[in-house]
């Protein structure tokens, strides 16, 4: 019998990747060119954003707007316990203090009810992350920003497609940040994007994501005419990466329709098996990504979980796991803060129990079948192998 094999995630190149970046190889023009702003433009109109920045990763995007904003030392930024390393790598990095709230049942997403207690003098910002996709109630935390006078950033590196009433996450607070990472809704190998609902930080957000320049190249008339006015990074993307993007751009809707369909077929499969439940994509005025499907392991079977993970992988099932760890779980902020992820019990439960499944563009309806049938018949091996303990 072929072997089926299904990886968590799959980019999704074909002969018009191929064509976009062989031309701007031939053309010699590899940075500071027009594909970075075509990639801006669309990205821009796709989401409703006020202007769209592209950046060299969804973490370089996170660190410029701290420290365009000037957030460093002695300030505190709170962020969700639940998240890629990346969301606090990004405060640490400027200096700042990430302050950790715990995750709630049943989204994994940030317990927006805890964020108030946590607010300080120190404050400046709170970060939230759409986690797997699914929005986070933007209406309550924007409002708590506003009456703190306190920056909100939207960390939307699982989020692309990701609506509230119709907007686009990412454009609640005053950035959304976008990750291209391979296994993402759209790739550009590595790359972010940066989304403002407003042009008040356009212009310096851009000379700081470029040594701080006070001219671009194609303001310059002739060569040498710049000076520094600005500290800054070189965090820009180049044009090989940026021509990915506006082809990747184009197929989205079909991409996001694939995982729509696909998320609601293997929910509908697999939802009565028992051992486990479901990680919800929430109400009708709320759309999350589809970024995968997430199973939560009942408590009684967790320690099973790599047990699980294995015999999938040995089908030919690939997952994931978002995230290994709390952060206040990781060596680095256990360490230097003191933490004990005691206090983070919720988010240690999804770490602990929950496996990713993939429900890509490059998944199909043959493979939904298999994973569900499969699915079945190891969470009944491992319930009866529980009961017989
Ligand atoms: C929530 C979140 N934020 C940030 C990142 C980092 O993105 P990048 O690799 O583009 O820096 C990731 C990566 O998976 C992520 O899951």
């Amino acid at each position: 019998m072929k072997k089926i094999k299904i990886p968590f995630g799959k980019p999704q190149i074909d002969f018009r990747e191929k064509n976009i970046v062989q031309r701007v190889l031939e053309s010699g023009q590899l940075v500071h060119g027009l594909k970075s702003k075509e990639f801006e433009n669309d990205f821009r109109k796709y989401t409703g954003a006020k202007d769209a920045i592209t950046v060299s990763s969804c973490t370089a995007g996170m660190h410029l707007f701290y420290f365009t904003v000037n957030i460093g030392e002695g300030d505190e930024v709170i962020l969700p316990a639940q998240t890629h390393v990346a969301t606090a790598h990004a405060v640490e990095l400027v200096g700042a203090k990430p302050v950790f709230v715990d995750s709630k049942f049943p989204t994994g997403n940030i317990d927006v009810e805890q964020i108030e207690k946590k607010i300080t003098k120190k404050t400046k910002a709170i970060t939230v992350v759409h986690y797997l996709g699914n929005p986070v109630d933007m209406i309550k935390v924007s409002s708590l920003a506003k009456k703190y006078k306190l920056y909100l950033l939207e960390d939307c590196a699982l989020a692309l497609g990701a609506k509230i009433k119709n907007k686009h996450v990412g454009l609640y607070g005053d950035a959304g940040f976008f990750s291209f990472y391979p296994v993402k809704h759209i790739t550009t190998a590595e790359g972010g994007m940066i989304i403002l609902n407003s042009n008040k930080y356009s212009k310096i957000l851009r000379k700081k994501k470029a040594f701080g320049y006070n001219k671009s190249l194609d303001q310059r008339t002739h060569p040498g005419i710049y000076d520094v006015d600005h500290l800054g990074y070189n965090y820009r993307m180049s044009e090989i990466h940026a021509s990915l993007g506006i082809i990747q751009l184009k197929k989205f809707n079909t991409f996001l329709k694939k995982r729509s369909k696909n998320f609601n077929y293997i929910k509908n499969k697999i939802s009565n098996i028992n051992g486990l439940s479901i990680v919800p994509n929430l109400n009708s005025f709320i759309k999350g990504s589809h970024y995968c499907l997430s199973i939560l392991i009942s408590k009684k079977i967790k320690n099973n979980r790599s047990k699980i993970i294995n015999l999938l992988k040995n089908y030919g099932i690939g997952s994931s796991i978002y995230y290994p760890h709390p952060i206040p779980r990781l060596n680095f902020y256990k360490k230097k803060y003191k933490l004990s992820s005691f206090n983070y019990k919720t988010a240690s439960e999804f770490s602990d129990r929950i496996i990713c499944l993939p429900i890509g563009p490059h998944v199909n309806k043959k493979s939904l079948d298999f994973m569900s049938i499969k699915i079945k018949k190891i969470f009944a091996k491992i319930l009866n192998k529980e009961i017989k303990k």
